[in-house]
């Protein structure tokens, strides 16, 4: 394992990755650690809204509560398009709002779970 093991895997993957140019990434690594950012939870149209996205959001909420982690952090679309489905999932999780950020007319929720 390579750089500072009190990191968790999360963090160094989004280090790793080419984010430099993303808005939301630069974003959520500015916040206190430790924390895993989640993003790009996504169900097939059919089955959509048949429970499969409520099971994948409750483990990764499950999986990250066994690590040492304190929270979750995710982003969701608020404009052009208010992504109501993720939105409502995530309020029913337990996520709270914590910020908007704009970036190229976009506007996006930034949302956090304390564990
Ligand atoms: C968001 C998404 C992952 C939800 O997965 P799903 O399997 O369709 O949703 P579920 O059946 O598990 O529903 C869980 C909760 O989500 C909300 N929800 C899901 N679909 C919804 C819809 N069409 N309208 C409103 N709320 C919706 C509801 O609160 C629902 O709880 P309820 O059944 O008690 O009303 C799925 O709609 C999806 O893949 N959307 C496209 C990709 C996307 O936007 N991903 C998130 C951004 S990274």
């Amino acid at each position: 394992m390579q750089g500072n093991p009190t990191q968790l895997p999360s963090e160094r993957c989004l280090e790793r990755l080419p984010l430099a140019e993303d808005p939301i990434a630069a974003h959520v690594l500015s916040k206190p650690r430790p924390f895993v950012y989640a993003d790009q939870l996504a169900v097939v149209r059919d089955p959509q809204y048949r429970g499969t996205g409520r099971l994948l959001a409750k483990r990764l909420v499950e999986d990250a509560a066994k690590g040492r982690v304190s929270q979750i952090l995710c982003s969701i679309s608020h404009y052009p398009i208010r992504n109501t489905p993720s939105l409502n999932l995530a309020f029913k999780l337990g996520f709270k709002h914590l910020e908007e950020i704009e970036f190229d007319s976009l506007t996006f929720g930034i949302y956090k779970k304390e564990l």
